[in-house]
């Protein structure tokens, strides 16, 4: 093999990895070569028209990969990262505009020689805040020259009109989707709505659900979630209703109830949440219908927890997710995989 053939990097969310390999599998001309961490590396697919509408992974890169590509070598071959460039920019002239180098070092001369290649040969501006990601890193012996293949990242969405503090990540919301074993379901449910991240996915992602709703009790949360909706063109798919869990709206019974529950900082700072979850887990447990699947994100996992365990409803499984939010903290939270418990059937004679 070729150790510096192109190759498709793909990052994730810690925790997603059968998610992102499930989506995968369904295309038949990607393949999985190898896996570093939170990363994994696909032959190079001619089509990145592909890679762009993977749903679960956060960013995707064209990587070359060699023992001898540190700094001072790229700068000496700079068509290795030409072809690079070139490749990314093939089918999307004036998509990228700036660019940032990002390299230990990168204020040494061969750094700086790149740069200047950047700029000269393909008329793009240094910024910080770039379009195009160029990235020279070392992992083991392995030295790795790539750039991501989009001007912003895959998660984030072109229906999201503005980002409403506490939206979930759209790769999470994709996941929490995938396991609700939608392509058997007609109605789908969504509670605490926010600004749509959920039902815009499983709109886009499963369009046999016949009926998707979604509540929340935020005026300003509902507005933004009817742009998103109309941005995504669901407007005539999706519907939002403003509601409160604690007045148990009757909105029928579904088939897939998801939820991206409150916690933390911005949301429901006053609110009680063990009382808020123990509202929502008694009105999934009577809107949900039997062999239904119930999915719910949280990061007051142990909260939830124990109010499941006392309840009608059953943990199928759990997924544990990690990663840095935009203030540079950890998140630990977990997704739950739910259904209702088997009633008992006394038969009388
Ligand atoms: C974590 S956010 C959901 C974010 C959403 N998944 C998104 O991507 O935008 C939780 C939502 O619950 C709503 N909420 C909080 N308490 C509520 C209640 N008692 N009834 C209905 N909605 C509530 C908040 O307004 C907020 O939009």
């Amino acid at each position: 093999m070729n150790e510096s053939k192109l190759k498709i990097k793909l990052a994730f969310i810690t925790g997603l990895r059968e998610i992102v390999f499930n989506e995968i599998s369904q295309y038949a001309n990607l393949h999985v070569i190898k896996e570093e961490g939170d990363s994994l590396y696909l032959d190079f697919a001619q089509d990145l028209a592909v890679i762009k509408r993977l749903r679960s992974v956060s960013r995707a890169y064209i990587v070359a990969q060699n023992s001898k590509y540190n700094p001072l070598y790229i700068s000496n071959h700079k068509s290795i990262l030409g072809n690079l460039v070139e490749t990314i920019t093939d089918k999307n002239k004036g998509a990228f505009k700036t660019f940032k180098i990002t390299c230990a070092g990168s204020d040494s001369p061969e750094v700086r020689s790149i740069a200047e290649y950047m700029q000269k040969t393909y008329g793009l501006t240094e910024k910080e805040e770039a379009d195009m990601k160029v990235h020279i890193v070392k992992s083991g012996e392995i030295w790795e020259v790539g750039i991501q293949i989009t001007p912003r990242p895959l998660s984030v969405r072109d229906y999201k009109i503005k980002n409403m503090s506490g939206a979930m990540d759209s790769t999470i919301a994709y996941a929490v989707n995938s396991l609700c074993e939608l392509e058997n379901a007609n109605s789908y449910l969504n509670v605490f709505s926010g600004s749509a991240t959920l039902l815009i996915e499983a709109g886009q992602c499963y369009p046999n659900l016949k009926q998707l709703i979604g509540f929340d009790n935020n005026k300003k949360h509902i507005s933004l979630a009817m742009q998103n909706i109309k941005k995504a063109g669901l407007i005539k798919k999706i519907q939002l209703k403003e509601k409160d869990i604690f007045d148990k709206p009757d909105l029928g019974k579904f088939d897939a109830i998801t939820s991206d529950l409150p916690f933390g900082m911005t949301i429901s700072k006053n609110e009680d949440l063990e009382n808020l979850y123990r509202y929502f887990v008694e009105y999934c447990q009577e809107t949900l219908n039997h062999g239904g699947r119930l999915v719910v994100y949280t990061s007051e996992y142990e909260i939830l927890k124990k109010i499941i365990l006392g309840s009608k409803i059953k943990i199928v499984k759990t997924l544990e997710l990690k990663f840095m939010t935009s203030v540079n903290a950890y998140l630990r939270p977990k997704i739950f995989v739910c259904g209702l418990k088997k009633e008992l059937c006394i038969k009388v004679i």
